[in-house]
């Protein structure tokens, strides 16, 4: 059980955020240029995006009564957690919705939950993106959604894109 978790865990987070992540750099040219141009920023950028695309919300059965910030959550009780709204709170961050590859490090993420759960692909995660970026910006510096279509996106335990068209010029 603990190997499928381990396999499934890597499998639609890493996708998402691959999606999540070449949907922005689609949009926003001069992020875009900002890292072929730097790419010592890669590292920023990683955390910077996690940030703004959370991407997930942990499930938790609650086992016992138990009051949290004033509301009472009774045992049985299914829950959502929404961690992928941790890194847009503005108490928090200042301008949570820019992603501003220039944010001071370590930014602190709720994309890879907390405590005993903490999610132990964390860093193969974040190697993952590192290679794409390495590996893609070079070949296809200049892309885009392609016109007429819109990226799919779903809500849920992870957050998926399942759709983006993509565009270059060779
Ligand atoms: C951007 C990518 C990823 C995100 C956002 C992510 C997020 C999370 C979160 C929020 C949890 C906690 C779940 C909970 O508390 O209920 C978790 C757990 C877990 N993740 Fe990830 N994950 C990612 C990539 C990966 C990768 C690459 C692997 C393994 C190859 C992985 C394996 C696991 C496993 C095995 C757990 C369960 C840990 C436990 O229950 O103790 N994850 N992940």
């Amino acid at each position: 059980m603990a190997l499928v978790n381990l396999l499934f865990g890597g499998l639609d987070t890493v996708a998402s955020m691959l999606g999540f992540t070449a949907r922005f750099l689609a949009q926003n040219p001069r992020h875009r240029q900002k890292l072929i141009e730097q790419p010592d920023l890669i590292k920023t950028a990683i955390e910077e995006i996690i940030r703004r695309h959370g991407l997930t919300n942990t499930a938790r059965l609650v086992t016992g009564d138990v009051d949290i910030g004033g509301v009472t959550l009774k045992a049985g009780d299914q829950i959502l957690v929404p961690n992928a709204l941790y890194g847009l709170d503005d108490r928090k961050f200042d301008r949570p919705m820019e992603v501003d590859f220039s944010r001071p490090m370590p930014i602190p993420l709720g994309a890879f939950g907390a405590g005993a759960h903490t999610c132990p692909g964390a860093v193969l995660a974040r190697r993952e993106i590192k290679v794409f970026l390495e590996e893609w910006l070079p070949r296809i510096p200049d892309f885009s959604i392609r016109p007429g279509t819109r990226p799919v996106l779903s809500a849920g335990v992870v957050q998926g894109v399942h759709r983006l068209e993509l565009v270059w010029s060779k």
